[in-house]
């Protein structure tokens, strides 16, 4: 069954592949300019088809795809990010089995649910319903999902590494990488449970913001199923009724982004999968979010890293931006920091200058895409689903069209979630290792210095004359100090500051010594 599974997408693959290999290669030497852009989209519309044809899988991989500015051209990119999720629900006699099995009957623990679903998703479809009079919502997972989806990860697992040989080094690794977080992913968005813990941590980070996020109704949850408060409301995109509310467009764009945004850079997990089916707004303006299978997750010091970044593109620092680049592991080792200085500050005029409602990551994104030749970028992991997120909060701009500036929102809420005093620490803090690590090139010639030191003090003895090595050892002394402390200062800050501070007092010490 896998095999002809296997050999059958392999077969309907194999075209897009070569097509895809084939504009980007020539997407990458022309650096996105004098392309026959009709061409492209026609060439990422088949492969759009090609993922619906291969089933809920591919679909998703599509989606994925659409936010991999380190994998495909511009166009493909703005192609594939229309492929939808949307599929008739299952029967409800067959839903109805794994809602009964997990929970109870349905006659028993709920009023009643109506079998006609409000939703139908490849992984899910959702009812409503009531229990104890108040109004519900039931997220069921679809019959047989995971055996369909295990069956075509292991066929994804076997054509990739086929598929790769294709093409260039540096794809590969980004291919490869997306591939594992796709599947960590998948499993992640197909157990109920890490969705609801999920929503709640969100819903606990977020309390003090403006957003609603459903309640989870724990005894009528499982790994299959998700029963949730109904919180009704009007689609994020849906302008004409928004309008009718009189609800203010403008100031609800700031709000998606301030939500998304605090979420990123304040707190370790945010929603990851922002597209318009899963924000609405009530009556009064407020925005609800649904559906958290799939989130991101930023320890905090790629947090701070992030922060930095956006700090350096808003003060137009470009030694500053790539410095925050390369700590967050998205250049290659082997960078030429002049040709992506010199990229960043035109990217950085361009953005300030003509372009000021884009967001500031994106378009540096966008201006590496273009110019991966020179400019060898990688989205590493961490990074990839905030990525994604960005992108799609960009397209819920896009479809309003209302006058935005990122930058503003963005230092509002690095301002108010006092985020500016952390990233310059961090930029201290680098700036401290970065020194310390030009002492350690030092400390490793230390037994060269051993072997001066034990020559110079036979010497000594010979010549009885005790102080003239005193400040090399106090120097070594205190640089052994202070490098300790710039390491310490990572965990305990004022324990840092002491030992950098003794270790100058020492060298001092040292130098007055020895005058006497
Ligand atoms: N708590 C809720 N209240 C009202 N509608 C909801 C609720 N949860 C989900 N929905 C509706 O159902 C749709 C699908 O739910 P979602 O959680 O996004 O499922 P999927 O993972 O299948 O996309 C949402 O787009 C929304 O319209
Ligand atoms: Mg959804």
């Amino acid at each position: 069954m896998s095999t002809t599974r296997t050999i059958q997408v392999f077969i309907k693959l194999i075209p897009s592949i070569l097509a895809l290999r084939k504009d980007r290669r020539k997407w990458v030497k022309k650096e996105g300019k004098d392309v026959d852009l009709e061409k492209y989209r026609k060439n990422a519309r088949k492969v759009l088809n090609t993922f619906i044809s291969l089933g809920p899988v591919y679909i998703k991989l599509g989606q994925w795809l659409s936010s991999r500015a380190d994998i495909l051209p511009q166009p493909y990119l703005e192609e594939l990010a229309k492929l939808q999720d949307n599929v008739p629900a299952a029967p409800f006699d067959q839903v109805k089995p794994i809602i009964e099995n997990d929970i109870g009957l349905i006659n028993e623990k709920f009023d009643d649910i109506d079998p006609n679903p409000i939703s139908g998703a490849s992984l899910g479809q959702v009812y409503r319903g009531r229990i104890s009079g108040q109004e519900i919502v039931v997220k069921v997972k679809r019959p047989g999902i995971e055996k369909v989806v295990e069956e075509d990860l292991k066929v994804l697992k076997k054509i990739l590494p086929m598929a790769l040989r294709f093409v260039d080094p540096n794809l590969r690794f980004s291919a490869r990488a997306m591939l594992s977080q796709f599947i960590e992913t998948i499993h992640e968005e197909m157990d109920y449970t890490i969705e609801s813990s999920n929503l709640k941590k969100i819903k606990h980070d977020m309390k003090k913001s403006n957003i609603l996020v459903p309640s989870v109704y724990d005894d009528y949850s499982s790994k299959n199923v998700l029963t949730m408060e109904y919180l009704p409301g009007i689609k994020i995109t849906n302008i004409e009724a928004l309008d009718e509310k009189g609800i203010d467009r403008q100031k609800l764009v700031i709000d998606v982004h301030k939500v998304f945004f605090t979420m990123l850079l304040r707190h370790s997990l945010f929603h990851a999968d922002p597209h318009p089916g899963n924000i609405s707004v009530t009556d009064d303006g407020k925005l609800i979010l649904y559906d958290y299978g799939m989130v991101g997750r930023l320890d905090n010091e790629t947090r701070l890293r992030l922060i930095r970044l956006y700090l350096a593109l808003v003060e137009k620092d470009p030694p500053r931006t790539v410095n925050a680049m390369a700590d967050l592991g998205m250049l290659t080792p082997d960078f030429n920091r002049s040709v992506i200085e010199k990229g960043i500050e035109l990217a950085v005029g361009a953005m300030h200058g003509k372009k000021p409602d884009e967001m500031e990551v994106q378009s540096l994104m966008e201006l590496a895409n273009k110019t991966m030749s020179k400019f060898p970028f990688i989205l590493p992991k961490n990074l990839a689903l905030y990525m994604r997120m960005a992108s799609i909060i960009e397209g819920i701009y896009k479809t309003h069209k209302v006058d935005f500036k990122f930058v503003k929102v963005l230092r509002e809420i690095l301002e108010e979630e006092n985020l500016i005093k952390d990233a310059y620490i961090e930029e201290l803090k680098y700036s401290f290792q970065r020194f310390a690590k030009s002492i350690d090139a030092t400390i490793s010639i230390a037994p060269e210095l051993k072997k001066f030191i034990d020559e110079n003090r036979s010497i000594q003895f010979l010549n009885a004359k005790p102080k003239s090595n005193i400040l090399l050892s106090g120097s070594i002394l205190s640089s052994a100090i202070f490098v300790g402390s710039t390491v310490l200062y990572t965990s305990n800050e004022s324990l840092g500051i002491t030992g950098m501070i003794c270790s100058m007092i020492i060298m001092s010490i040292f130098t007055i010594f020895r005058k006497h």
